[in-house]
């Protein structure tokens, strides 16, 4: 028997495409087109980057060599000089594009704000003044530790416009997190609120921010406080400055600094299997060149969208998909402050009718969220606008995806699930809407210019439907450049866990996957110690050591379990030194020691107490076991290296 065509599964209807006129109005409108771009793409991938290169972006200097590869260190486009600010808004404002919304802002109380790309325009130019004014020079870090407000975006484009790297924060870390965080990135500069609205409730971020620099970040000088709840804020005088006063007498004509193409556009710290959060480190012109094409192809984007990615602006996903690729574009980009929250369940979806919403993207956490809530509060809002879904975080489940089809995109929006990392910076394999049928749970295909595969230790391609781990066989503009600080453990964490042979470099990037026998790639999961609760990547061994840090604790290890509405829930096995009573109390005080130590979105689900940790005979901790634990499931697999058989019998039997 022949092999199935995705034409004849397509005709089995085990496919989802959407009607006629989508793809005859799409970027790419058919399969066949994507499949010529994807082989023209892979004959010559530096060919094809550089093309679009040039037509998508604006250079002040064209670049001489595309692509430096010395692996595993990459460089685009080398000798090339540009901006990402400048692509993202000066070149808007020689077209009509100049008037147009560039960004359309709520904010939970039901405040909003509207600004076009000359407004946009003017107050990047004003905080990038206000930067200069504080000292800040070509290539010095700046923290931004800010709400879902406008000024989070601003403060990122300011940075770009200057060449300050930015390294943006997600408000919901602790003061601890963030003082290492600003640590490692010798930040000079601090930009931050005095609060953001959450859940009804004011987050205090610039209190936070006062304790991490009490614990003491030698290298900041300054902060920048927007005012944005307005409750009583403590300002040090010398080293913190409102926002509001320092612009009034800011100018708004900035030009744009040259940036050389490889020149840091930004740190991203995020979890590895390691306690220290690794700091990603992204480069200005391959960064904005692919963040760009993928926005323009992925979401289909057109200039009468009306585009919003719910992420945070402390995530990759709000980097590249609310801020850069957007407004590269000339796109109207929403941002929305608040979550959806017992009192106003349907938030989401008036943010949706209110403004026109086409193009919605979110995480499969907050879909089965939404289903808890129940589907009268979608059903009860015009979402005839939409007409297209994205997804993005981890596998999302047949049950949410069908629930996102039909509740949502009324059976008639295609779904793009893009899998993606902070490390790659943007979307790697995903469906092409209107042009790549999509099955339900599947990422598809890869986009064009990226060698994706599936492959054993060795490097070899796994067989179909077979299981391995997800790696990418070419460098790609956008790719992470380093860790910060760190080389050797870039080198050692995604270029050597596959060892190179004959030449060929793979990129390992944590995941597990297979593809089937159409080559769509099913994404199934973190194959290292790095959980995702909520769509959130949290390494294990941080909030191991979040927990030891703790003069109770004697030893401690995580895993996760299965969780219906985060995908995964964290469990904390514990053991106590003398003198401590494993108890609620202690419990409590654990829990709340890891929120302070890392924030809320690491408070452990559950603490067990136990004497003793299933260790092997050269006393490595064995997770599998506690995973199957956790998970309330049978011991699977060999457990012929465990040096202590009893302590699993307890650990079972709840002693
Ligand atoms: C997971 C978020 C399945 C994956 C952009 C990856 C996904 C990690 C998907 C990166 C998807 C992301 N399907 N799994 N569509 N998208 N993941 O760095 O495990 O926060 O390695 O970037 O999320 O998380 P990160």
């Amino acid at each position: 028997m022949s092999q199935p065509t995705i034409e004849s599964i397509l005709k089995e209807k085990r496919l989802f495409q959407p009607g006629a006129e989508f793809s005859q109005n799409a970027h790419i409108k058919s399969l066949d087109e994507y499949q010529r771009l994807y082989e023209k793409a892979a004959a010559d991938p530096p060919k094809f980057w550089a093309e679009l290169a040039e037509k998508e972006l604006h250079w002040f200097k064209k670049w001489d060599t595309v692509l430096d590869w010395q692996p595993p260190n990459a460089k685009w486009f080398v000798g090339g000089q540009t901006n990402i600010a400048y692509n993202c808004l000066d070149r808007h404002l020689t077209t009509w594009r100049k008037n147009k919304a560039a960004l359309i802002w709520e904010g939970e109380p039901g405040d909003s704000r509207t600004l076009t790309y000359a407004q946009l325009h003017r107050e990047v130019c004003q905080m990038a003044n206000v930067f200069k004014q504080l000292g800040v020079k070509k290539g010095d870090r700046i923290g931004i530790y800010m709400p879902m407000i406008p000024e989070a975006a601003i403060a990122m484009l300011a940075c770009a416009r200057i060449g300050a790297p930015h390294t943006v924060v997600f408000g919901g870390f602790s003061a601890e997190a963030l003082k290492d965080r600003l640590v490692d990135a010798e930040a000079k500069l601090v930009i931050t609120a005095d609060g953001g609205w959450r859940k009804d409730a004011i987050v205090p971020l610039k209190e936070q921010v006062d304790k991490a620099l009490e614990h003491g970040v030698p290298s900041v000088d300054n902060v920048l406080v927007v005012q944005r709840t307005g409750q009583n804020t403590h300002m040090e005088p010398g080293r913190d400055h409102w926002w509001h006063d320092l612009q009034a007498n800011a100018s708004g004509e900035c030009p744009a600094e040259p940036m050389e193409s490889e020149d840091m556009l930004f740190i991203l710290y995020t979890s590895g299997t390691t306690g220290k959060p690794k700091g990603v480190v992204h480069t200005t012109a391959g960064y904005n060149l692919y963040t760009h094409i993928t926005t323009q192809w992925t979401f289909d984007l057109k200039d009468t969208d009306v585009y919003w990615c719910t992420a945070d602006v402390g995530w990759i996903t709000g980097h590249s998909y609310i801020v850069y690729g957007p407004l590269s574009n000339g796109a109207t980009t929403v941002m929305y402050e608040g979550a959806p929250r017992s009192s106003n369940p349907g938030c989401f979806w008036d943010v949706v009718e209110k403004y026109g919403v086409t193009i919605f993207y979110t995480a499969p956490t907050a879909i089965r969220a939404f289903i808890k809530m129940g589907e009268h509060h979608p059903k009860a809002r015009n979402l005839s606008s939409l007409r297209i879904l994205g997804t993005v975080g981890e596998p999302i489940n047949p049950e949410a995806w069908v629930w996102y089809h039909r509740v949502i995109g009324k059976e008639r929006c295609p779904i793009v699930d893009t899998w993606w990392q902070t490390e790659t910076g943007g979307f790697m394999i995903t469906p092409i809407p209107g042009a790549i049928p999509t099955k339900p749970g599947s990422a598809t295909l890869p986009f064009p210019g990226i060698i994706a595969d599936v492959v054993d230790l060795d490097g070899n391609p796994v067989g179909e439907n077979q299981g391995g781990y997800l790696a990418i066989k070419h460098p790609w503009p956008s790719m992470m450049r380093t860790v910060y600080g760190d080389p050797d453990r870039f080198r050692r964490t995604y270029w050597e866990h596959i060892p190179p042979k004959d030449g060929q470099y793979f990129y390992f990037a944590g995941d597990g996957a297979r593809r089937d026998e159409t080559g769509y790639f099913w994404v199934m999961g973190r194959v290292d110690d790095v959980i995702s609760v909520s769509g959130h990547r949290l390494g294990t061994m941080e909030i191991e050591s979040a927990l030891v840090s703790h003069p109770a604790v004697a030893e401690a290890a995580v895993v996760g379990k299965p969780d219906e509405l985060r995908g995964e829930a964290i469990v904390a096995f514990v053991s106590v030194e003398e003198g401590y009573d494993a108890g609620d109390e202690l419990d409590k005080l654990l829990k709340q020691h890891v929120v302070s130590e890392i924030g809320a979105l690491a408070r452990p689900a559950e603490i067990r107490f136990t004497d003793d940790l299933p260790k092997t005979r050269s006393g490595k901790i064995m997770r599998r076991l506690l995973r199957n634990l956790a998970a309330g499931q049978e011991i699977a697999g060999d457990t012929s290296t465990l040096q202590d058989r009893s302590v699993l019998d307890k650990l079972r039997s709840g002693a």
